[in-house]
């Protein structure tokens, strides 16, 4: 049985990321964790959460650790984690100050019987389950960043921030996995973007939107202005594309497609993967991190521009 993983470490401008070397290497050590654990037996929810909590505690993506901050300087996380056997889901919104929030969407999807937990009343069972809050997320490097966008977008004539301008850097980190026994699991972290409004909620915690997985079928799972994927359902549009007889790799093209004669180019990212263990992954954007290891694979996919393809 074909076993594998597919992770991405979010679209955007990517040339000017100052941390572009730790980009590249950590998105290598996210695929072989999250594959170690697969090539062991384990299950693949398991191993979509080892390899987005490597992405999570490096620093070097907008998700947990170097998390972009709210307009108001609050560092508000969100995740989401789906069970494609069970078509079980966990999701976190507006966390604020939790270094691995797909650990909370896990707890949310094991420990109580809802899907989606937020804000204040999430922090306060997550507490219960062990979770503490890192105020180390708010740095004062990060401070000074938002306080040079801020300056920027006042200077604009954009008065209030448009979805478009304010995604500039890079987006989320997802993975999926297909295990030995053939169970799919969806994954997906993220700060949002930089001057977000407090309180805003993406297409991470989103099941249909930001991710999802059906182990029938196949999984997805997005990356760039969560807006765009939640109006259009994107990843269950993408799963739907795969069970209709679409490769992998057809899918995220033709939900790509969907969003730039939408909403235009610069704006989304896909990954996928099906339950033969055939991928996919596809940008509008000037770039997407992705990493791709199948056991039928000699070695794996690393990449984040178009000419890393080559
Ligand atoms: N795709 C991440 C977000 O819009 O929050």
């Amino acid at each position: 049985m074909t076993f594998g993983i597919i992770i991405h470490g979010g679209a955007g401008v990517l040339r000017t990321h100052e941390r572009l070397d730790d980009y590249r290497k950590f998105l290598g050590v996210a695929l072989k964790e999250g594959y170690k654990v697969l090539e062991e037996g384990g299950d693949s929810l398991q191993a979509v959460i080892k390899a987005i909590y490597v992405m999570e505690e490096c620093g070097a993506f907008n998700a947990g650790v170097g998390c972009s901050l709210t307009v108001d300087g609050y560092a508000e996380l969100d995740a989401g984690l789906m069970d494609g056997s069970e078509l079980s889901v966990g999701a976190v919104a507006s966390l604020r100050n939790v270094r691995h929030p797909i650990v909370a969407a896990h707890l949310v999807m094991t420990k109580t019987d809802h899907v989606l937990l937020v804000g204040d009343g999430a922090l306060r069972i997550l507490e219960a389950l062990g979770v503490k809050q890192d105020t180390s997320l708010v740095t004062q490097e990060k401070l000074q960043r938002l306080n040079e966008l801020k300056k920027e977008w006042l200077e604009s004539s954009n008065k209030f921030p448009k979805n478009k301008a304010l995604f500039s850097k890079l987006g989320t980190v997802g993975a999926i996995a297909l295990d030995k026994n053939g169970k799919i699991s969806a994954g997906v972290s993220t700060g949002g973007y930089w001057l977000k409004l407090s309180g805003r909620v993406g297409d991470s915690p989103i099941a249909g939107a930001g991710f999802y997985a059906d182990s029938s079928i196949g999984g997805a799972v997005a990356t760039g202005i969560g807006e765009y994927a939640i109006r259009t359902s994107l990843c269950k549009s993408v799963v739907e594309f795969m069970a209709h007889g679409e490769t992998p790799m057809d899918a995220v093209k033709q939900g790509v497609e969907m969003i730039t004669k939408r909403f235009g180019s610069g704006t989304i990212g896909l990954i996928a993967l099906n339950k033969k263990g055939e991928y996919g992954y596809h940008y509008n954007t000037e770039g997407m991190g992705r990493g791709v290891l199948t056991s039928e694979m000699k070695q794996p996919i690393l990449g984040v521009f178009r000419e890393d393809d080559t």
